[in-house]
């Protein structure tokens, strides 16, 4: 198992500052060495409140921000179940993000095959290269193991050779990055908060790999950031 990094903080408050922090840092530092700050964040309920308190956070350098998602469902922006949605509620509506430095992923094709390709050519964009290249990758884990939406037994475990790729959860199609662009990643962390998360967390860190979310070894650092909930059964001694 790639080498990793593992944080536990009490609260889910203190894993948010600590979130904003790390967030900080990487902005500062990708900005300074390429002049932007390219980062995917992660769907789900976990990260809404880091979200909300980076739109309160001061000194961001917005306008030099990419915003991707490392993953999305595939419903309409306005949908309550979208990715983007809930982004746009609790941080890009907060602030002075250029509209051209935000890229949802398109849901309106009417084929989540079409759409995955699409955002592939939107990201070409700003990812000119053979792969691209995020500063930061925020993922979540479900209950399952999977991350972004590659989920256990889905067709998109296996793609290696794009960039997206059309996931899809109990028979409803998502779409997501690939394992190839998540393990590009400069800076790869894993936001976990609750109770709920401390069973697959014990097993996705302690046991051999069967969960697609320890296929994500990223070719930069890899952090695993979680409050004391999520981390209750792991064989830890932490001092909290
Ligand atoms: C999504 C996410 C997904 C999420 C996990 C955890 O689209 O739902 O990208 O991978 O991170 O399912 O979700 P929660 O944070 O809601 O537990």
């Amino acid at each position: 198992m790639q080498a990793f990094q593992l944080e536990v903080h009490e609260t889910q408050s203190a894993l948010v500052t600590r979130g904003i922090q790390l967030w900080q840092q990487a902005a500062a530092v990708a900005i300074a060495e390429r002049g932007s700050f390219t980062v995917a964040l992660a769907g789900g309920s976990t990260p809404k409140q880091l979200y909300s308190a980076l739109a309160t956070t001061a000194g961001l350098e917005w306008s030099r921000t990419m915003v991707f998602w490392g993953d999305e469902r595939y419903v309409p922006h306005d949908h309550p179940d979208s990715n983007y949605l809930m982004a746009r509620q609790t941080l890009l509506d907060h602030v002075p993000i250029p509209p051209e430095n935000v890229y949802p992923w398109p849901t309106d094709a009417g084929d989540p095959a079409t759409d995955s390709q699409r955002y592939r050519v939107s990201m070409s964009r700003i990812f000119p290269g053979e792969w691209p290249i995020f500063d930061l990758i925020l993922l979540g884990i479900g209950g399952d193991g999977h991350t972004a939406s590659l989920f256990p037994g889905s067709a998109a475990l296996a793609v290696t050779d794009q960039w997206t790729a059309v996931g899809e959860k109990s028979g409803e199609p998502r779409l997501t990055l690939t394992f190839p662009v998540l393990n590009q990643g400069r800076q790869v962390i894993f936001f976990v908060a609750g109770e709920g998360k401390a069973a697959i967390m014990q097993e996705v860190l302690t046991t051999d790999p069967q969960y697609p979310s320890q296929q994500v070894h990223p070719q930069g650092s890899l952090l695993w950031l979680l409050d004391a909930p999520a981390a209750a059964q792991l064989p830890l001694k932490v001092g909290l």
